[in-house]
């Protein structure tokens, strides 16, 4: 639905993007997460044919960002960073004017309208003025005036941003929503938003994307080796030796609170092995589980691995 290829954006000296490269599926919703000034909204504004990239191409439903601009801006709706809106109008009067703008006519406006109030659940506010609502709504209203041609691909610059935690979660729920019939991008630097709104995620730091993956996989990418942990009622009685004699086994890192965690090769699943053994001892197992690293923690290895790298080079 969404290929993104090589794209680069130069303002001056500074490269804002470098060799940029992803692909989003129908109906998926893809994360761009990445640190302030990464080049979330730079990508975002070549992607919705705000402004020409230096090099590089990106296709949307089919077309070519820069050779049908019109037919990819017909199929996008977009949530700049900094909304679009007029304090003056009514909730209502502004989703009309929208509407108009993107060439509905005659019937199909109020149809659109109503239809946008609907999915956003602006019901409530449809007939008050945009100055008086709150910023969850008025972010909602964004949304609204994203979606109201029913395009089938959806911008979001940081749509969460500067809302409280209950507005957040809204959102993040209506995102979700609208996922399946729209294909959705959304660009945020806050690590647990990619989790609980995303299936797919893209880092990108200084312009570079640094890993595309899911969530899971992107924390096995980056693993370089199994871990387990467990936790025994008679720690005390805990051979490392036996541990460290299984199949795989390099480390047996004892914690507080009876757990230890067990580290083996990467790709050597011995759990079956390591359950074998504490139990056939009489350790008594009371839990097992991998232990995988957060999306958080990906990210930070991530960005911090490729800030080493240039300090380096530099
Ligand atoms: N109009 C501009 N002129 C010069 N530099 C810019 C301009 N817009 C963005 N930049 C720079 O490009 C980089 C990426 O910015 P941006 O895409 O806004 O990042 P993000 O949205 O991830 O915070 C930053 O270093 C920023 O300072
Ligand atoms: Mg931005």
């Amino acid at each position: 639905m969404i290929e993104v290829k090589q794209l680069s954006k130069h303002y001056g000296n500074v490269v804002a993007i470098d060799n940029v490269s992803f692909t989003v599926d129908r109906g998926e919703i893809l994360a761009f997460l990445g640190p302030n000034g990464a080049g979330k909204t730079t990508t975002m504004r070549i992607l919705t044919c705000f402004m020409p990239a230096t090099t590089g191409t990106a296709r949307i439903a089919g077309f070519d960002i820069f050779d049908q601009p019109m037919e990819v801006k017909r199929r996008i709706g977009y949530l700049p960073e900094n909304l679009p809106l007029y304090p003056e109008m009514t909730v209502w009067e502004y989703l009309t004017f929208v509407a108009e703008i993107k060439g509905l006519k005659g019937a199909a406006v109020k149809v659109a309208t109503d239809s946008a109030v609907l999915k956003c659940s602006l019901g409530e506010v449809a007939r008050r003025l945009i100055s008086n609502i709150s910023r969850g709504y008025r972010q909602r209203v964004g949304l609204a005036q994203a979606l109201i041609h029913n395009p089938e691909v959806l911008i979001l610059d940081e749509p969460t941003v500067g809302l409280d935690p209950k507005q957040i979660i809204e959102i993040r729920e209506l995102i979700k929503g609208l996922s399946g019939e729209h294909t959705i991008i959304l660009s945020t630097h806050i690590l647990p938003e990619a989790t609980a709104v995303c299936q797919k995620v893209v880092i990108i730091n200084r312009g570079k994307v640094v890993a595309v993956d899911s969530q899971e996989r992107l924390s096995a990418q980056i693993r370089k080796s199994e871990k387990v942990v467990i936790r025994v009622g008679r720690a005390d009685s805990v051979s490392p030796e036996k541990i460290l004699g299984i199949g795989g086994v390099l480390q047996c890192i004892p914690q507080t609170g009876g757990a230890f965690i067990i580290e083996s090769e990467l790709g050597c699943d011995n759990r079956e092995a390591i359950a074998r053994t504490v139990v056939e001892n009489g350790w008594g197992l009371l839990e097992m589980k991998p232990l995988t690293l957060s999306l958080e923690e990906v990210f930070l290895q991530l960005t911090t691995q490729e800030t080493t790298e240039e300090e380096k080079t530099s």
